[in-house]
């Protein structure tokens, strides 16, 4: 049985102040929490990801960087890249966010760089994809989410894909209140899973975690989760408070 994932997307919010006092709220809450079958990831911005670091040690939860430079080091002001994350312990890392994909211009072609500069550094990408409200509303977000994944991780060999963690998140339901509707999700998430099998076997397809992202929260999460290819949730919005996160963590592992 595959476990579920919760992750928390923080994007650019929290003083060190604040992050400090949200980690803390977590790493108590979770105690709280049977986690069962399921994992919890914090995806803190970059400058506290060490402070995140420590306590997820002993908190029982997973530090994800939210984005890395293909490259693994060198002259490149401002990066941060898995080499580093690879050496302050942390093996997780975001990559191709509609965000990074819209405001930075990341390409697929670029995005595939970082996923094999995660994966020599044995970090792990939570690898997201998803189509905007035009293209849903053209009837192409199939072809779109296919397309996304052909050109990046589908280039990857079996046993690297394996390790990757896939996140389908609708570019109209991040950040706006409206997610997709669970049948959305669970037909997207199906699809992929479909072609991973055809691409990879179905082993590894029945294995993969394949997160939703876009508007989910303590309200949607049970339905969401609830869908039989929907193995958590990447959490934007409503990471940002402890007592609504822990909420959907409890949630997903079923309590
Ligand atoms: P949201 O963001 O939950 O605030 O919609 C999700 C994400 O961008 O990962």
């Amino acid at each position: 049985m595959r476990i579920k994932i919760v992750a928390g997307n923080w994007k650019m919010n929290k003083t060190f102040q604040d992050a400090e006092e949200l980690l803390n709220e977590i790493a108590e809450g979770i105690q709280d929490i049977e986690l069962h079958n399921t994992e919890v990831v914090v995806c803190p911005p970059s400058p506290y990801l060490e402070l995140a670091n420590d306590f997820a040690d002993e908190n029982h939860f997973f530090v994800a960087a939210q984005n890395i430079s293909d490259k693994d080091s060198g002259a490149y002001t401002g990066e941060i890249s898995a080499m580093m994350l690879n050496s302050m312990g942390i093996n997780l890392t975001l990559i191709g966010h509609s965000e990074r994909r819209k405001y930075f211009s990341e390409s697929d072609e670029f995005l595939k760089n970082k996923v094999d500069a995660a994966l020599r550094n044995d970090v792990v990408p939570i690898f997201c994809c998803g189509e905007v409200l035009s293209e849903r509303e053209a009837g192409h977000h199939f072809d779109v989410v296919r397309k996304q994944l052909d050109e990046t991780i589908f280039l990857l060999p079996s046993e690297a894909f394996a390790t990757v963690i896939v996140a389908y998140e609708p570019v109209w339901a991040i950040g706006t209140g409206v997610n997709a509707t669970p049948q959305q999700a669970q037909e997207m998430h199906s699809a992929i899973r479909s072609w991973i099998g055809e691409k990879y076997g179905p082993a590894i397809a029945a294995d993969t975690k394949i997160l939703y992202g876009g508007s989910c929260n303590a309200k949607n999460a049970a339905e969401l989760f609830s869908q039989p290819d929907v193995d958590g949730g990447l959490i934007g919005g409503a990471s940002l408070n402890s007592a609504e996160f822990l909420e959907i963590i409890r949630i997903a592992a079923g309590q």
